[in-house]
Parts: C-alpha cells; structure tokens; sequence
C-alpha cells in the first residue's frame, strides 16, 4: 500500500497509495488503480488506487458515521480548532517533502511550492483553526412574548473535488472551513496528481482526528467524482475546476438538492490606462498570466492597454519573458516555468495559439513548445529526460479582437492575448465581454477611476495595482460563469455552515 519515492533534489519519501478511508489506507473494491505522470519527463511515477462508485459508498458512510459519532459531534470548536493547529504544524515539519512531491506530480517550479503552495496550506489551515472557536448565530428582538435565537451548524457529509494546478492548496481551501465548522469529508483530488493529498491523509490520522472524519480518495472523474456529486448522502458539494465540469456537478448535485459552492473558469482582464505607472504594471501582468504555468483560475490572461502606452507596455512584458521565464526542469533553482501538466493540456494551448493566428491575432512571442534549458549542473541524459516534457514557450498575442477564440475562451497555459482600447468605456466594455467573472486587475494612478473601474467590472475578485495577489483572509470567488458562493475568510467559512432559526414561546399560551 505504500512505495518509496525519490527526487531529483535527493528527497526520499515513503508515498502511501491507497484510498483513505476512516484513517486507513485500503485497497479498491476491485484493485483498479490510477497512473500520475511526472510531466517534467513523461515518465510514470507510480499509480495509486482509484475509488469505485462502491469505494465512494464505503467513504460517504464513513463520513456520516463520524459526523453523527460523539468523538467528533461533541468535539468544542476550540477542540477542532487544535486538530486543524496540529495538523498545520505537522505539514510545516514536512514541507521539504511536500513541497517536493507537489513539483514531481505537478511540475511547477519547486522554489513555487516551498515558497507558495506549502505555506498557503498551512496558512489556511492556522487560519480556520482561529474561527472554529468563533462560530455563532444571533438573537433576533420579536418581542416580549418570544425569543428566536439562529445557530450555526455544520452542514454534514461535504463532497470535494478539487483539480491539479495547486494540488495541496486546494485541498486546503476545501478542508479547513470544512472541518473548522464541524463537517466530515470526502476529499477527491485531481487524478494527474493525487500524491500530495495521500502524503497529507497520513498527517490527518496523526494530528488526531478521529476516523472518518476525513477520507481521501483518488480518482476518475467521471467515475469517482460523478459518484460523490450525485450521492444522496453528501450534503454538500465544492468543487474548484473547468466551468464544464462544474456544470455536470451541478446537475448531478440537483438530484438530492445539495448545497453547491463552485469555483470554476475564469479569462480574467488585466487593464492598463494611460497613466499607469508601467513598469509595475508590466510586472504584474508578467507574474499574472506566467506564474504556475499559467494554470490559474485568475490568471490574468487578457491584457486591455490604452492605445497609448501599448506599445511600451508590450515591450516591457516581453523583456520580462525573455528575462524571467526562465523554461526549465522545476527542480532547478532558475526555473520560472515548468512543463505544463499533460500532453493533453500543451495540445490545447498549441491550438489556441493556432486559432489565433487563423483569426489574424500576431504571435508575438514563443507560440511553440519549448525545449527547457539544461541546469548549469545536469548530466546529458537528465536534461535530455526532461526535453520530453510538457514544455511550452511563454507566449504572447498581439492584436486580438474580441470576436476571437483567444478572447473569449480559457487557455490555462502561460499565453497573454493583448487588446488596445480607447478610453474608460471601451476598457470596461471590453473587461467585461466574456461569460466569465472571475477576477480583474486594474492599473492606473487615478485613485478615482481606480474605484470607479472596479465598481463597473464583472468580477468577484478586483486587484488594484497588482494582480493575483490573493489571501486566505480574504473571499474568493467569481460571478457569471466562474462560479457559485465563495472560498476562504468569513464567507468561505458560512458556505460549510447553514443557519438554524429557534423560535422559544416564552409564555403559558
Ligand atoms: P476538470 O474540471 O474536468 O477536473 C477537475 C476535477 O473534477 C478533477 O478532480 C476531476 O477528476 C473532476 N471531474 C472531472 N469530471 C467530473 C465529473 N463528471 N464529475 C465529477 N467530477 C469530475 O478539469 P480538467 O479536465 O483537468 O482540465 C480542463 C480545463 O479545465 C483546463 O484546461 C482549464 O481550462 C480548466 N481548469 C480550471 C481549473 C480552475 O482552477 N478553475 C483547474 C483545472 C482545470
Ligand atoms: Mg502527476
């Protein structure tokens, strides 16, 4: 149930590869199993179990088990609020290795993973241990001959999907309000990349929380992941992927009318007005689209400049992507960019390139998969292992209009579609001719417009003079077809919670 792992960065771990069920690794019902690729090379790094419909069966029953069992019912939210503490300490005392089995099963650069991805877990994690305690409803004045009071409690059996570009972070923006709130879990990663989690269930059962409380189990999509959404014993679904998929949960969650919170597509705008200052702008636009491969949900992908400064701006992105895109083996301390994850998903944005070029858009810059360049330090046969990864060229597409598929569609790859505008109105027209609502930055120096923009976009999420700078303190999530409900701070913690009114007759009639 268990194999030893190595990485190129000497780290050697003992990765469990089984479906986590009340705080056991367990086999599937009929030992089918799943294959994660290092999509640096290509090459297979073990495959693990994969849940049946009648493994999930088992999962879900373990999950109301231990909801309704007093272990975990009669638990104070103090008492949860230490669990989630020792588990955020547990993965800080394992975040070399963490860190490590993300950029092996994702790709993404390992200074990323250190810097981002581990300590966002952790963070996420101290942080909704702090609200577990802080739960609470309200009294409601109805008059003398009353008392209504509201309670919040937890919703019970939480399904959750989450995909592969933030592997563990995504884990943990699902399960710290979650559990912070008094739910169970069932807890279904991607299936490119379902080590971390495993790695992490091992944590859970030490930190102490009793069995069933989590359970972990990877999976197909179609099989795994449509058996959760549809399950009639899940109360409630979240899930973080394409807004395709978040479409046929939410038909599948309707069967039994659960609670759905969805964090999906995004082809987010990044606006760049005349007074910008725009070497900071260039530098955020750069991190916006490029960073993590650009596999985010908020990448900034479409970048609106003034007509005006277009041309200065353009030429400063592209000397930041010849300068700090560094394309390489995530191992390597240089690497900005690592390969993407699949095959799959550099085909797709090789296409998109194609389409724009039908369409009349300019390529740039890059457009073509892209040959990593060799640490300083590799062997030949080490880097010519990793020419057989997923690479793609940081790319940048001049002159696109809106009518284009590179417009309107999500890449998810590191590929900036550029538009010039006119004034205010044509930037917001623009901004906000898509079906997505995700995020949007705006850079100017005009604190007035500055405000005045971000009240006229579609967007859940508005950065002012940066972009991508999120924080669990903060919600997350998008309108239109980005998404349903929110992520992280207060709202993040409500969406695990529903509200329950008391009305207390307070006389003899
Ligand atoms: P996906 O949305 O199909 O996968 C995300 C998760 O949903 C995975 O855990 C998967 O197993 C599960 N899933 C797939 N089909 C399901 C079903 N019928 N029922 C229940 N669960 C199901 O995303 P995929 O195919 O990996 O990537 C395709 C595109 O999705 C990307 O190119 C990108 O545009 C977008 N995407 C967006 C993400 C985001 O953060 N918003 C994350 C990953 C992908
Ligand atoms: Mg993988």
């Amino acid at each position: 149930m268990e194999v030893q792992l190595s990485a190129p960065n000497g780290i050697k771990w003992t990765q469990p590869l089984g479906l986590f069920i009340n705080n056991e690794f367990v086999e599937s019902s009929n030992g089918q199993k799943l294959t994660t690729i290092n999509p640096t090379t290509a090459e297979d790094i073990c495959s693990v179990y994969s849940a049946t419909t009648s493994d999930v069966d088992k999962a879900v029953a373990a999950a109301r088990a231990a909801f309704r069992h007093t272990s975990w019912k009669r638990l104070s939210g103090t008492e949860r609020g230490r669990l989630l503490s020792s588990l955020a300490d547990l993965v800080e005392a394992h975040a070399e290795t963490l860190a490590t089995i993300e950029t092996l099963d994702n790709g993404k650069p390992l200074s990323l993973s250190r810097s981002w991805d581990v300590p966002e877990f952790v963070g996420v994690l101290r942080y909704y241990a702090g609200w577990a305690d802080k739960i609470h409803g309200q009294t409601i004045p109805v008059g003398p001959d009353k008392l209504a009071y509201t309670v919040r409690v937890p919703r019970g059996v939480c399904a959750q999907i989450i995909p592969w570009n933030y592997p563990l972070a995504m884990a943990a923006w699902k399960l710290g309000p979650a559990l912070a709130a008094g739910n169970t879990v069932v807890l279904k990663p991607a299936e490119q990349t379902p080590l971390s989690a495993l790695y992490v269930a091992r944590l859970i059962a030490d930190a102490g929380f009793p069995a069933g409380v989590v359970n972990i189990l990877n999976g197909r999509g179609l099989e795994a992941g449509a058996a959760l959404a549809a399950h009639p014993d899940v109360d409630k679904l979240a899930f973080t992927g394409s807004t395709a998929t978040g479409r046929d949960v939410m038909r599948l969650a309707a069967g039994t009318l659960k609670d759905v919170t969805l964090e999906t597509g995004g082809k987010s705008p990044l606006l760049v007005f005349d007074d910008a200052d725009l070497d900071q702008a260039a530098r955020w636009a750069h991190e916006g689209i490029m960073a993590n491969q650009g596999q985010v949900c908020t990448a900034t992908s479409r970048l609106l400049v003034h007509a005006s400064v277009h041309d200065a701006l353009v030429a400063r992105f592209r000397d930041l992507v010849r300068h700090v895109s560094v394309v390489g083996d995530p191992f390597d301390r240089d690497t900005y960019q690592g390969p993407q994850i699949t095959r799959a998903q550099l085909d797709r944005i090789l296409s998109y390139v194609d389409s724009a070029r039908e369409e009349g858009a300019v390529v740039a810059m890059g457009g073509g998969p892209a040959t990593p360049s060799p640490p300083p330090s590799s062997s030949a046969s080490a880097s010519a292992s990793a020419s057989r990864g997923y690479f793609v060229q940081p790319t940048v597409l001049t002159g696109v209009r809106p009518h284009m598929r590179v417009f309107r569609e999500e890449i998810f790859g590191p590929c900036v579609a550029v538009t010039p505008f006119e004034d205010e109105d044509e930037a917001v027209r623009l901004a906000n001719d898509s079906v997505y609502g995700l995020a949007a930055a705006v850079f100017t120096r005009d604190m007035a417009r500055a405000h005045r923009v971000a009240a006229e976009l579609d967007a859940g999420m508005v950065w002012v003079n940066s972009s991508n700078d999120s924080d669990y303190r903060v919600p997350f999530g998008g309108v239109k077809q980005s998404g349903v409900g929110r992520e992280l701070g207060e709202a993040g913690l409500e969406a695990y919670t529903s509200v329950k009114a008391v009305h207390v007759n307070l006389t003899s009639n």
